[in-house]
């Protein structure tokens, strides 16, 4: 009996119906099997009423699992343009609700190619917009209304098209008719195939739209989704985009690791020859310093165990200052249990076996000291292969100057460690004592990061370990 409502429904009631059971988790179904039921409990109230999603949420029907905004949080109305890309904004609507940030969305005709009006409302919790001349009644809230209501409007993905009719201020929808309404700030995630990004047309629109004060984030460089294709117009991730959002909205960044406890090691460590001389590496300890100090930012419990380095140790971090890799690992073992440990030290390897108790002289006519070598105690395995007090996720890292994929695959099994974040540090790269870092995640799958600061690695590292930790105690 309830297939055969559904079939004979009008277009625009099956559209309400499939809403509706998405929004309260049923199948259509059994959407119409519980309308049917408070038809006749309420006796005589028409079946059309109690499909149409509620005007306010203390309606009858909202079964919207998902928590309200708070009172006051910032308002972002998301326009969805038509691109391949579309998809992550899916992803971006969950994100900025786990942020308390309050959405609306509007569907173009093109996006709904790509993703539908159900998979949208059904992570907004209410429906979403499509049509400029929406004639439903109690659903069309004008377009005036959805550009004065918000605090930012966000597009992504922003398609070439929807670029050039922003800066042409043409209004024949209702995305941009609601970007030509509005005074609220205006942020854009570009994503279109590299070519098109690099159109004369497109800079053209795109440096009109700086000019009038509209905000971006990315393209960013990669593949693209035709096969083969690489390059400038990939859409900016989720994560990117939400913290851009967090930005333009001066909301705190979101306390990602609260509750969580961190270690990281960072810098080289020193191993004498002699109470004056030693053999160490050229490790700066930007790039461990930056992920503890984005940790504690993200209100983890950090504690930093570093070698001997010239930056300064971030603020909000119990520090552990050592020297030798022997002295590191007494100070990591020390600082168990944790969460999550981060080997970023570039330890030595070896230590001198005969280091003098005295400094060594010249003597001429004597033979040249021979240093014997022996080795260190590898930290990060001895860590992650630990039966108790193992931190959940052990991460680890590869800096090599040659066949880093290989030798990255090789020390993730070797080491037994969760992830390795491996980076190419030979001299051209810059990266030893550089301010930037090219990485590559390898863990069950392998993930290639686009070129980034230390800190942008870091920041991207600290939302990667929120995920996998998420639903952990
Ligand atoms: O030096 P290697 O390339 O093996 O370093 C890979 C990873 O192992 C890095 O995360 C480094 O911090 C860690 N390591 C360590 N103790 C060592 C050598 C390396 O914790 N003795």
């Amino acid at each position: 009996m309830a297939s055969l409502t559904v079939r004979q429904l009008d277009d625009r009631l099956k559209k309400l119906l499939r809403l509706r059971a998405a929004r309260s988790g049923r199948s259509v179904e059994d959407e119409v099997r519980t309308i049917l039921r408070d038809a006749a409990e309420e006796g005589g109230s028409r079946a059309a009423d109690l499909i149409e999603p509620p005007a306010s949420p203390t309606k009858r029907g909202a079964a919207v699992s998902r928590p309200a905004a708070p009172a006051g949080a910032k308002r972002v109305l998301l326009v969805i343009g038509g691109g391949i890309a579309a998809y992550k904004s899916l992803d971006l609507i969950r994100r900025l609700k786990e942020r308390g940030i309050s959405v609306r969305c509007i569907l173009t005709k093109a996006a709904e190619q790509f993703v539908t009006p159900l998979s949208a409302s059904a992570l907004l919790g209410e429906r979403v917009f499509t049509d400029l001349f929406d004639l439903s009644g109690e659903f069309d809230i004008g377009h005036i209304r959805l550009a004065r209501e918000t605090d930012l409007i966000v597009v992504a993905p922003a398609t070439a098209d929807l670029m050039a009719k922003l800066a042409g201020g043409h209004a024949d929808d209702l995305a941009t008719t609601v970007l030509l309404a509005t005074t609220a700030k205006i942020l854009l995630a570009p994503a279109m195939n590299p070519r098109m990004w690099a159109n004369k047309a497109t800079q053209r629109n795109l440096a009109q739209l700086i000019a009038d004060g509209i905000a971006l984030v990315g393209p960013n460089e990669g593949e693209m989704a035709e096969a083969l294709e690489r390059g400038l117009g990939r859409m900016a991730e989720p994560l990117e985009i939400a913290s851009a959002i967090e930005k333009l909205l001066s909301v705190q960044p979101m306390q990602l690791l609260q509750g969580r406890r961190v270690l990281v090691t960072s810098g080289p460590t020193h191993e004498p020859i002699d109470p004056v001389r030693y053999i160490a590496n050229r490790s700066s300890g930007k790039q461990g310093h930056a992920i503890a100090e984005a940790a504690a930012a993200a209100g983890a419990d950090v504690t930093l165990v570093s070698g001997p380095v010239n930056v300064t140790h971030p603020p909000g971090v119990k520090v552990v200052e050592v020297e030798t890799a022997r002295e590191m690992l007494q100070a990591v073992e020390s600082a168990l249990p944790v969460d999550v440990a981060i080997f970023a030290a570039a330890v030595a390897d070896w230590r001198v076996a005969n280091a003098g108790v005295q400094k060594l002289k010249k003597q001429a006519g004597k033979a040249t000291p021979e240093l014997s070598l022996v080795e260190n105690p590898d930290i990060l395995a001895t860590i992650a292969k630990r039966k108790m007090q193992r931190p959940r996720l052990v991460i680890g890292f590869a800096a090599e100057t040659e066949n880093i994929n290989a030798n990255a695959r090789a020390k993730l099994a070797s080491k037994g460690c969760d992830w390795i974040l491996a980076n190419d540090v030979s001299p051209q790269s810059g990266v030893m004592g550089g301010d930037c870092n090219t990485i590559t995640v390898r863990a069950s799958g392998v993930e290639a990061w686009k070129p980034q600061s230390k800190d942008e690695v870091a920041a991207t590292l600290i939302t990667r370990i929120a995920d996998a930790l998420r639903g952990s105690k």
